[in-house]
C-alpha cells in the first residue's frame, strides 16, 4: 500500500460523508499492521456534539474489530492546504499511534503534507501519564 494509494481510499471514504450541517467532508484511510484497511468519513448530527470526525471513525472501526497496530493514516477533505486534525481526534490517536507513524493529510488538489503524531500533538498525555500519577490511597 503506497502513500497514494492510501490517500486514493481516504478520497473515496470522504464520499461516504453525513454532513448536512456542515457540508464539510472528510474521509480517512488507516492502515493496520496486517495491511487491512479501514475507511472513515464525518458522520454529523442535530444535536451537533455528537459528530464524529472522519479520523475517529476509522480509528473506532478497527478497535471496535481487536485492531490496535497502526501503520499509516491519510486524511482528505477539499480545502486550500492539506487539512489539519481536531484535538480531540489527535488525543484519540495519541492513545493508539506510535508517535512516529507517517500521518498524510491532503486535499482535492493532491497537495500532501507528512507528519506524526509526535508533530500534531508533541507533550501528549496518555496511559503513561496515568501510570505515574495518582494517590493509591
Ligand atoms: N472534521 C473531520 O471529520 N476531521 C477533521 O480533521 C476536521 C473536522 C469534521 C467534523 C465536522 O463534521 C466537519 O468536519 C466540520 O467541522
Amino acid at each position: 500500500m503506497t502513500d497514494k494509494e492510501l490517500m486514493e481510499l481516504a478520497v473515496q471514504a470522504r464520499e461516504r460523508a453525513y454532513v448536512p450541517y456542515s457540508q464539510f467532508k472528510v474521509g480517512a484511510a488507516l492502515l493496520d499492521a496486517q495491511g487491512r484497511i479501514y475507511l472513515g468519513c464525518n458522520i454529523e448530527n442535530a444535536a451537533f456534539s455528537p459528530t464524529n470526525c472522519a479520523e475517529r471513525t476509522a480509528i473506532f472501526k478497527a478497535v471496535s474489530e481487536g485492531v490496535r497496530e497502526f501503520k499509516a493514516l491519510a486524511v482528505v477533505a477539499d480545502t486550500e492546504e492539506p487539512v489539519t486534525p481536531c484535538g480531540v481526534c489527535r488525543q484519540v490517536m495519541a492513545e493508539f499511534f506510535d508517535p512516529q507513524m507517517p500521518i498524510y493529510l491532503g486535499n482535492l488538489r493532491g497537495d500532501v503534507l507528512k507528519t506524526s503524531l509526535a508533530e500534531l500533538l508533541p507533550a501528549s498525555f496518555t496511559s503513561k501519564d496515568l501510570e505515574s500519577g495518582g494517590s493509591h490511597d
